[in-house]
């Protein structure tokens, strides 16, 4: 069922409170990466057109522990997001109570108010009602941009909704709730996922959830090694969870059984794991299953792999990638992700990626305007793909 949108709701002269998820990477006072500022633009901008007296953000930043802290003031954020609007933004020093009271109440329409970082309270977390109550008093409107924090059942992206006359899904919502539920739902075949990055714990639900939706299932990263140990195959050095090596073995089964195509790495570049400490090291390419892999580890996918994965994903109409393929960071085994990058952007069909990783990614590779949809969400996107009810969604209401 599609939700409200922030389209279907009058703002004109209204108080319209967005939650926006503006957990943006910090590193001393600067932001480094503002994607996810921008992505909520559009829904600002709409507010701000449709007479919204004032447009107030909310947003938490980090994880401060309940209690205000400087190094997690959304203040750089407020500069920011002026400068990409054009237009002064007011900054509340809290997020309830009279600073945010009277930010908001000098302020009418055309005007943008952002509150202080949500998280400097404990209640915000705990979902607490009086909390969510008094943050719902400085609006008329409610607006839930933050798919990011949408997994999270929080004071301002849950608890809220019962407390404002008005509920709504922000532009971004909605874009991302139509791009990954279009792919979980009714995407164009051949579906092909490409699951990586360190861990099986992360995807498993993942996994999951995708085997009788996909096509084929493409692994690689450190997760495809706990695979290899299921198998019994050498892994030296590599990462494995040892705890999930009976569950990636149970994965197989059932993707056999659906006769799924599975593509797990023939070959890899290993090198010693003193790599991964920016050591300069010599690597070298194996086929998988070679015992000459001593105790180094699996780094990066090989070319062999690379190969097939290519072949796999061109023949797709409907693509998800979440996660490396190798240690990308390291660019003697980044080789594997820009390749599976470029592939994935080359397709003729959707592609949805998700993931800070996978983003880095394809940013590295040149190709991020190639990618039909980037998820903003990382925990939420892998908890939608999982097939998990997010409790920011389903607190918003259905369409009329
Ligand atoms: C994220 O970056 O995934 C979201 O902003 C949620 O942050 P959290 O994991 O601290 O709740």
């Amino acid at each position: 069922m599609a939700k409200r949108s922030i389209k279907d709701v009058a703002l004109d002269g209204r108080r319209v409170l967005i939650r926006v998820d503006f957990n943006v990477p910090i590193k001393n006072g600067a932001i480094t990466d503002d994607t996810r500022i921008r992505a909520s633009l559009p829904t600002i901008q709409y507010a701000l057109d449709h007479g919204a007296a004032p447009v107030i953000l909310c947003s938490h930043l980090g994880r401060p522990k309940g209690k205000p802290d400087p190094e997690f003031s959304l203040k750089p954020v407020a500069a920011r997001l002026s400068d990409l609007l054009g237009r002064r933004v007011v900054f509340a020093e809290d997020c309830i109570g009279e600073p945010a009271r009277t930010a908001v109440g000098q302020s009418g329409r055309g005007a943008v108010v952002l509150l202080e970082n949500l998280r400097f309270h404990p209640e915000e977390e705990k979902n607490d009602p009086k909390f969510a109550a008094a943050l719902a008093s400085l609006a008329d409107v409610y607006v839930n941009d933050a798919f990011g924090s949408a997994h999270r059942a929080h004071a301002s992206t849950e608890g809220i909704v019962r407390h404002v006359k008005e509920s709504a899904a922000g532009l971004l919502m909605i874009a991302e709730i139509e791009h990954l539920g279009r792919v979980l739902e009714r995407p164009d075949r051949p579906f092909v996922a490409v699951l990586g990055g360190a861990k099986v714990s992360d995807k498993l639900e993942v996994i999951e959830n995708l085997i009788p939706r996909v096509d084929a299932l493409l692994i690689g990263g450190a997760m495809a090694y706990t695979f290899f140990k299921s198998r019994g195959l050498p892994v030296g050095a590599s990462l494995v969870e040892d705890q999930l090596v009976d569950a990636a073995r149970e994965i197989e089964t059932r993707a056999k059984a659906r006769s799924l195509r599975v593509e797990l790495p023939a070959d890899h570049v290993v090198a010693p794991a003193s790599a991964l400490k920016g050591e300069k090291v010599a690597s070298e390419v194996l086929a998988v299953g070679d015992p000459a892999i001593g105790d180094r580890a699996g780094l990066d996918i090989g070319p062999k792999t690379i190969g097939t994965f290519r072949g796999v994903i061109a023949g797709a109409k409907t693509v998800v990638w979440n996660g490396p393929m190798g240690v990308f960071e390291i660019d003697a085994f980044a080789k594997g992700t820009i390749e599976v990058a470029k592939a994935v952007a080359a397709i003729n069909g959707t592609s949805v990626i998700g993931g800070g990783d996978s983003i880095a990614a394809v940013a590295k590779a040149g190709v991020t305007d190639r990618i039909t949809h980037i998820s903003t969400g990382g925990g939420a996107s892998l908890e939608f793909l999982a097939g998990r009810e997010l409790p920011g969604v389903a607190a918003l209401p259905d369409k009329p």
